[in-house]
Order: structure tokens, then sequence, then C-alpha cells
């Protein structure tokens, strides 16, 4: 008979364990000793790597030895405290003890039978959060008494896809040429998923946005108006809290408005900016949030648990079930069956799912509400500095408003000079942040996205990275 294989033994795991955390507390002990953007070449990290695994197992000291020859020097630190570019993706111990936690326990929860606590702890954890961020009863799954709640998907697109198909059925198969909505400044990832549903590019609208780039809603009207005239049937709005370039903010009451009128799912997307609803004061962000059919934000940018976690509520669990649950014979259950079970493999693509609500109970626990509101507080009040100095320095112009803790800024220069900028700074290794084109006054421009919101983000970083931008602005505006 075949044996099995070699396994780690408990007690070699043990000690081999001890000295991985202590690798990753180190890491995050000096990540602020590293370049920011590794000095590696497309294709040089894979090039030094064998083209086939090993036929025998290797000793573990040679595993780690790689992941100082081909990892490390491979890796961008998104955890160094003067990373500004794109959004944060956080990360904290209590979200890495949970994360591990739930890898070393090796949940499968696709169904309630397959895993009970990591279903139940999912729907307790998520009404926390979603009563925490101030989210209507109706979106709860507690409180709604089951006919909406809340599901944890990994990624904000993903959330949206599966309540763009929950939507589309939800209109019948009869419905003609459905269509999409979302403003001119909304993610990629709203095109992207109209693609994967099969509605197509040419099935969504991309509605006009006003000055300060917030969806219009009486375009949106008129957009309908015009699609429903044609004989298309207005499907699926998404209204962003947090614009992906300058972090606007949609008017969902006014877009919820022209929702209800044309009966549409309005899905709101806070990929970022959802964070801050954590704080009272930035609450007025979802105004009109009672008329929502779903709302997403994703806890591993801006609340201090490690990708991946997007978090997604809906008062409608009866829409994303209808839309996506088969039952084949393997699945089938007893307490599927009594009706008194969620099965969230229903609520979006995957079937498998990790137990991925432990690491946000975790980071819920560790820090309390308290805690997470001071995180934001912090960094929201970072950007404030930030603005200020910008609007301080007469070489510089804030070229839309600051919302919450990210600052769009530019040199008084052209775009050549402040893509320059932008790639001085980032050569440096000591800086990064990342660029948007938008239009400013009417024309579009180049500007410079300052997101702050990293873990170890502190006032040192943002000082040090003004001085930065402001030696490195002097060099360049001298050449020209
Ligand atoms: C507003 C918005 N929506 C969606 C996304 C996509 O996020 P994810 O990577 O979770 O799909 C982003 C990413 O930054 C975003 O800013």
């Amino acid at each position: 008979m075949a044996e099995p294989p070699v396994h780690m033994t408990p007690d070699e795991f043990r000690r081999l364990g001890h000295a991985m955390v202590e690798r990753i507390a180190q890491y995050a002990e000096s990540v602020e000793d590293s370049s920011i953007l590794p000095a590696v070449r497309p294709g040089d990290v894979a090039a030094s790597m064998p083209r086939t695994p090993p036929e025998q197992g290797e000793a573990w000291s040679e595993i780690l030895a790689d992941i100082d020859r081909i990892v490390m020097p491979g890796l961008t630190h998104w955890q160094h405290p003067r990373f500004f570019a794109y959004f944060p993706a956080n990360g904290s111990f209590p979200a890495v003890l949970g994360d591990l936690l739930a890898t070393g326990l090796a949940q499968q929860g696709m169904i309630w039978q397959t895993s009970p606590a990591c279903t139940e702890v999912e729907t307790r954890v998520l009404d926390w959060l979603g009563a925490a961020i101030g989210l209507p009863d109706a979106l709860l799954s507690d409180a709604s008494e089951g006919s909406g709640g809340g599901v944890i998907h990994g990624t904000a697109s993903e959330a949206t896809l599966a309540a763009m198909v929950a939507a589309r059925f939800r209109l019948g198969e009869g419905a003609p040429e459905p269509v999409v909505y979302t403003s001119t400044q909304a993610h990629s990832s709203v095109v992207k998923n109209a693609r994967i549903a099969g509605i197509g590019r040419e099935g969504v609208r991309l509605i006009d946005v006003d000055n300060e780039l917030r969806m219009k809603p009486d375009a949106l009207r008129r957009a309908m108006a015009e699609d429903t005239a044609a004989g298309r049937t207005p499907c699926f709005v998404v209204a962003t809290v947090g614009t992906t370039s300058t972090a606007a903010v949609d008017p969902i009451a006014g877009i919820g408005e022209v929702s209800r009128e044309s009966g549409v799912w309005l899905h709101v997307d806070a990929a970022y900016a959802g964070a801050a609803l954590i704080c009272p004061e930035h609450r007025w962000m979802i105004e009109g949030i009672e008329a929502v059919d779903s709302f997403n934000f994703n806890p591993h940018k801006w609340l201090l648990t490690n990708f991946d976690c997007s978090t997604f509520w809906t008062r409608d669990r009866a829409a994303l079930i209808n839309a996506m649950s088969i039952t084949p014979e393997y699945l089938r259950n007893s307490a599927t069956d009594s009706g008194s079970v969620i099965d969230y493999r229903d609520w979006h693509v995957p079937l498998g799912r990790r137990f991925r609500a432990l690491k946000l109970w975790f980071v819920m626990r560790h820090y309390g509400i308290e805690g997470l509101r001071q995180h934001i507080r912090h960094h929201v009040a970072l950007a404030e500095v930030f603005e200020q100095m910008v609007r301080g320095d007469e070489r510089f112009e804030m070229v839309a408003p600051r919302h919450l803790s990210l600052v769009c800024f530019r040199m008084r220069a052209d775009d050549r000079a402040n893509t320059r900028l932008m790639e001085t700074l980032n050569a440096s290794g000591q800086v990064y942040l990342t660029h948007t084109r938008i239009p400013v006054l009417g024309e579009e421009k180049t500007v410079l996205r300052m997101a702050i919101g990293g873990t170890q983000t502190d006032r040192a970083a943002v000082d040090a990275a003004w001085q930065q931008i402001q030696t490195a602005a002097g060099a360049i505006l001298e050449t020209m």
C-alpha cells in the first residue's frame, strides 16, 4: 500500500511557526528601512526560481533562504509608513492572528453545515459592523429578521458583481436589454462586471458629474428616461461614496429617489470611504441610505483588517439567493432543507469560502469601535495638515476638495512636470504616491493623490514626504 508523505509534525510546526511570527514582527519593525518600490525589472523574480518544482521535499532552511533571496527583494512595501499610493491596504497584528487561526483551523464554510461557526460568526460580526457604521436595520440580519443581512466578499469588485446579478435576475427573464448606470468617476469594476454579467459595455451609461465630481441625479433621471423610451430596461445603479480618483461622494438621497421611481436596484460602492462611517461625523456621506438595496466597503483598505475582507450588506437577501442558488444532490442536507440557516454560497459567486470573519472579529474586539474611530480620525487629521502644507506653498494647488484622508494636488506646472515630480519621488524609494487624471476647470489634468491611511503612517511620515515633495518640485521648476 502507498505510504502517506512525511508531514510536518506539530512540534516542528510549533518551532517553525514561532520563528515565522518573529519574522513577521521584525518585518513590521523594520519595514520603514526598505525602499518602498523594489529595484526589480519585469521577469527578475521569476528568473530567480527554478523552472520545475523539486521532486523531493526540501529542508525548511532552504525554503526560508529563498524568501530572503527571491521574495523580499521583489516586494512593494504597502505597510511602509510613507506609502501614500492608491488607497491603503491596512495590515494589523490582530488581523494577522485571525487569518493565521482561520488558516490553521482550515474550515470550508460553503454552507452552514460545513462550518456553523464560520457562518454564524460572520453573520453576527457583520451585524456588529453594519450597526457600527450606521447602516439601517433593514440591511442587518438580526434586525431585519432575515430579509436582509451581511456577507464577506474577497473584493469590492465581486460584491458589485453579486448585486448586479441579483438586480438583473430580479427584473425577470423577459426584461429587454438591461442597463447599468454609474458615474464617469466610478471604479472600472462596474464596467468590468457588466461585461462579466453579459450586459456588456454597451449596456452601461456613465452619468455626468458636477464640478465636485459627484453624480448628477437629474442626468441619471434623463438617461433612464431615454433608455425606457428606447425599449431598454433600467436595471442597476452604482453610486460611489469615495470615488477612486478624488474620494468624491455621490448624493445617495437624490440618486435613491431616481432609482425608486424606476424600481432599479441601487448599490453603494464605498470601498475606501466606508471605513470612515465608523465615526458619526462622516455619516453625512450616507444620507438617504434607507433607499439603497445594497452597500459595500473594504475593511481591507482602511479598517486595519488584512486583505481580503470586503463587507457587503443587502436588504433583499432573497434576490441574491434566487439569482444564485442551485442545489445539486451532493449539497443537500437537513439544515439547508429546514430553511433556518444561512448558506453563504448562495450570496456570491464562489462555493468554497474561508473563515474571513475571524480576522474582522479580532480587529473589532482588539481595537473596539472607539479604537477604530481613533485610527480614522488620526489619518483625517494628518490629511488636513497635509492640505494646509499644500495651500501654504504657492508652487502647488489643491485640485479637488479634500475628502477624508485623500489629498489631490498638483504643482502649478504642466502635466509632464507633475509626472516627473511623481516619478522622481517614487524612484527615491522613500515615498510612494500615484496619480489620476480629472477635469480641473473643464480641462483634463494630471493630478497627484496623497492617500494617507497606512497602519504605521504618522505625522513624521507626512512631514518627511512633504519635505521631499518640496525639494523635488524645487529642482524640477528650476529646470523649466
Ligand atoms: C471606489 C472603489 N471601488 C472598487 C474598488 C475595487 O476594489 P477591490 O480591489 O476590492 O475590488 C476600488 C479600489 O480601489 C475603489 O476605490
